[in-house]
């Protein structure tokens, strides 16, 4: 018996007992690939040596100052760090100890700038359906996964949502990628207008979309075309990177491969690793500058942010990562994941498509490839494809809801940088056998 309020109450969850490169071992002592990095977490994989003794170094001199006492050497190192290698214009950097707190920061310093830019009635939010931002109630108020968000509806903020770029199923037969986008950026318009661009702080996005759609990247120009939308109404772009950033999609940050820098980057997840529990919010310095001419502080904070011990695990990652040029395998195993997957999937009668960057793929399920259709939800095939995929020794991040916030199978992959060609190869033979399974247990389709 538990004492633990598990995420599936009644659910024998295996006992995660020790991990090292990219594999984890239960109690059993049973292995798991981790293809997925639990959710796009673990990027340099489990029990990194050179991560492991930064931490070891710091908890040696000290664990924890609360931060409105002090500052911490490893967590200014960390910001100088983050700040250096971010897109034009950042500035500085709040730290916070997980993704859900870096989008409810991200929110506040929003309204704040505005307020004390003397734009107080700017307060509409625009973000887009079959998102995911957090599960707090101001990112679940932004979010747009509609399952998640319906019982808590009467406790959440108003705000305004308009559709993904979600090219595989709502970009015309006769539309180029190109003109797609365009359509987008005339329905942000739209929408804009109705709101009168003078009462709109914010537009929220996930760079590509992680968990909701299963790694969707915008089709070209898209953000380029958001970027000067914002900025000819002076609102705030806040792209949310949590999931996929920090060089999950083969550059530090996604937006690198848009060519646009946002007003707000919300990070967490790949920052610390699964090391330890950091989030972060980075910000353009005009937004810094504007709270530093004013009020001269931020209304916002938590007892654990920059904690030093999660600090270090955090520099400790970007130092790897850089040294050991990661970034390069990130993009060639990448590369060479989608073409196994796109080999392996690619005429498979569920697979309707394979996408995304870097090592962040995904695949969609559907019951035809021709009309697209989703499975029932009723028959949760994504959580099928996870507990096969668990049989199998392989962890995956299958979630649903890409159709319409409810319906849709998709499967994510994101595994640790360090992966090489043979763990991919058993990867996708893995997954192939799992999706396979689910098909057949779950009586429909194959
Ligand atoms: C894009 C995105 N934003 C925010 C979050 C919330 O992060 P956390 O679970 O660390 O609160 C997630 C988590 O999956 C995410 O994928």
């Amino acid at each position: 018996m538990t004492h633990i309020l598990h995420r599936q109450i009644g659910h024998t969850y295996p006992v995660a007992a020790n991990g090292q490169g990219v594999v984890i071992r239960d109690a059993d002592g049973k292995a798991y690939i981790d293809a997925s990095g639990g959710a796009a977490v673990s990027c340099l994989g489990h029990g990194h040596p050179d991560v492991l003794a930064a931490m070891h170094d710091q908890l040696d001199r000290l664990a924890y100052a609360h931060t409105s006492f002090f500052t911490s050497q490893v967590a200014e190192e960390l910001a100088d760090d983050l700040v250096a290698h971010a897109p034009a214009g950042i500035g500085h950097v709040f730290y916070l100890s997980g993704g859900s707190e870096a989008v409810e920061a991200a929110l506040k310093l929003a309204r704040q700038y505005f307020v004390e830019r003397g734009e107080p009635q700017r307060e509409k939010i625009i973000a887009r359906r079959q998102s995911y931002h957090g599960i707090t109630l101001g990112a679940l108020a932004i979010g747009g996964r509609e399952k998640q968000r319906a019982q808590f509806a009467p406790l959440l903020f108003e705000t305004h949502h308009v559709s993904p770029a979600y090219e595989y199923r709502d970009r015309r037969a006769d539309e180029t990628p190109e003109q797609y986008g365009a359509r987008l950026a005339e329905e942000l318009e739209a929408k804009i207008a109705e709101l009168g661009g003078e009462n709109v702080m914010a537009f929220v996005a996930e760079t590509v979309v992680g968990a909701t759609l299963g790694a969707v990247p915008a089709v070209p120009g898209y953000f380029s075309r958001v970027r000067k939308i914002c900025d000819r109404h002076g609102i705030l772009l806040i792209l949310d990177e949590v999931m996929c950033g920090m060089g999950r999609t083969g550059t530090l940050y996604a937006c690198e491969q848009e060519g646009i820098s946002p007003d707000l980057i919300a990070i967490a997840k790949g920052l610390g690793g699964g090391f330890a529990p950091i989030g972060a919010l980075l910000m353009q310095e005009r937004v810094f500058a504007t709270i530093a001419a004013g009020s001269g502080a931020f209304q916002h904070s938590h007892t654990y942010m920059g904690h030093p011990l999660a600090c270090a695990a955090a520099l400790a990652v970007q130092r790897v990562i850089r040294r050991d040029d990661l970034l390069a395998n990130v993009r060639r195993q990448g590369a060479y994941l989608s073409r196994r997957l796109k080999e392996r999937f690619g005429n498979h009668p569920c697979v309707g498509d394979v996408r995304g960057r870097g090592l962040f793929q995904g695949l969609e399920l559907v019951t035809d490839r021709d009309t697209k259709a989703a499975f029932d939800p009723k028959l949760k095939l994504h959580a099928r494809v996870k507990q096969e995929a668990m049989a199998r020794g392989l962890m995956v991040y299958p979630t649903g809801g890409n159709v319409d916030g409810v319906a849709g199978d998709n499967v994510l992959l994101a595994p640790p940088f360090i992966v090489d060609a043979p763990t991919v190869d058993t990867i996708v033979e893995r997954l192939g056998d799992s999706i396979d399974a689910a098909i057949r247990t779950a009586g429909v389709g194959g």
